[in-house]
């Protein structure tokens, strides 16, 4: 466990994410501006909680002495600048006690919104267990079949994976998340996750970190050909948006920067989680640089709507887009079908 988890941080750093599906979305340009900056309001709501900016720091890490240290950073980061951190799967310390206080590190030194995470493998007892140890205020459950499926110690067996989230929904009674890795959503699984009663449903889509690619690193590339798997998160967030009236969908995946956090916004997300890109910004600066940048996204985000005339998130689904490319492409076929 412990290998493997410090073997993600490294795969996750040394992967290149270069161009993806926010770049073949394109924004009306407004040349009379509406609104001053300060007029912009960027709040906007996770689950039960009012949060000050639309974006938060999404799952990551847990379950060895590495991941200790960057959830210490990650929370000394969430403190500074009041956005809501997700841990990493909680999994680690249900098995072995010791890798608890990577978790508790969080709720100690954040003082925010913490989010704790399990795999949709866990039972509710399990998913109840995470909630006492760990005091959280919202809890993830994780989709990640692929990544298992990859896996050479991975999960074979699915068949108690709907009933987990039944049971899951009927006894877990703090705001729950659920959410992919990384490799997105179709219409048909957000319709099933709606009709089990989830109403908070974080994409993530293809486009960022990508778990085929690393798991693929640790069996040899075996199952190379997969790393093109997923849909992407701008196509996954357009599958949302059928059912954007019914329930609240979070946008991650890929997110780089605050235009692409204002595109998310734009689909229909309510709100936005970054992981690896946060991962590389502490790889690359100290720890209050970080802090500076991510204040300046809340800034940047008010400039970029300042810029779309809009002066809330909810104003924002106002905005016209055009797409290019592949999301051209893909779209144009979905109409057909
Ligand atoms: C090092 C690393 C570890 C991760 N571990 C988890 C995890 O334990 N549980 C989970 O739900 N997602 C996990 N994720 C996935 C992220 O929460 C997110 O869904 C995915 O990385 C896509 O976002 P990104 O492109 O911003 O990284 C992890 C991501 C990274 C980079």
């Amino acid at each position: 466990m412990n290998n493997r988890k410090v073997q993600h941080i490294e795969a996750a750093l040394n992967q290149e994410i270069g161009k993806n599906s926010f770049d073949d979305m394109i924004l009306n340009h407004y040349s009379i501006p509406k609104y001053n900056y300060n007029d912009i309001d960027i709040s906007t709501v996770l689950t039960n909680f009012k949060i000050e900016a639309p974006f938060f720091i999404n799952a990551m890490t847990g379950g060895s002495l590495k991941s200790k240290e960057i959830n210490e950073k990650l929370a000394y980061i969430a403190n500074k600048t009041k956005i809501p951190l997700a841990s990493g799967s909680y999994s680690p310390a249900l098995k072995d006690e010791k890798y608890k206080q990577d978790y508790l590190v969080i709720k100690e030194k954040s003082g925010g919104i913490f989010i704790s995470n399990i795999g949709v493998d866990k039972d509710y007892t399990l998913a109840l267990k995470t909630l006492s140890e760990t005091k959280c205020d919202i809890l993830q459950i994780h989709l990640n079949t692929l990544q298992e499926l990859i896996m050479s110690e991975g999960e074979t067996n699915f068949n108690e994976w709907k009933n987990n989230l039944i049971k899951i929904k009927e006894n877990i009674k703090i705001p729950l998340i659920i959410k992919e890795v990384g490799f997105g959503m179709s219409e048909e699984s957000i319709a099933e996750l709606l009709q089990i009663g989830f109403d908070w449903i974080d994409i993530s889509g293809f486009g960022g970190t990508n778990f085929a690619y690393i798991e693929n690193l640790r069996i040899d590339n075996k199952m190379q050909y997969l790393n093109n798997w997923g849909i992407s998160t701008v196509i996954s967030l357009i599958n949302s948006q059928k059912f954007q009236d019914k329930a609240n969908f979070i946008a991650s995946g890929g997110i780089r920067n605050p235009l692409d956090i204002v595109k998310s916004l734009i689909l229909g997300a309510k709100c936005v989680g970054i992981s690896g890109h946060i991962l590389k910004l502490l790889k690359k600066y100290d720890i209050d640089k970080v802090v500076d940048i991510i204040n300046s996204y809340k800034i940047e985000i008010k400039k970029i709507m300042c810029l779309l005339n809009c002066k809330n998130i909810n104003e924002l689904k106002n905005v016209k887009y055009y797409f290019i490319n592949e999301t051209y492409q893909i779209l144009t076929q979905k109409k057909k079908v």
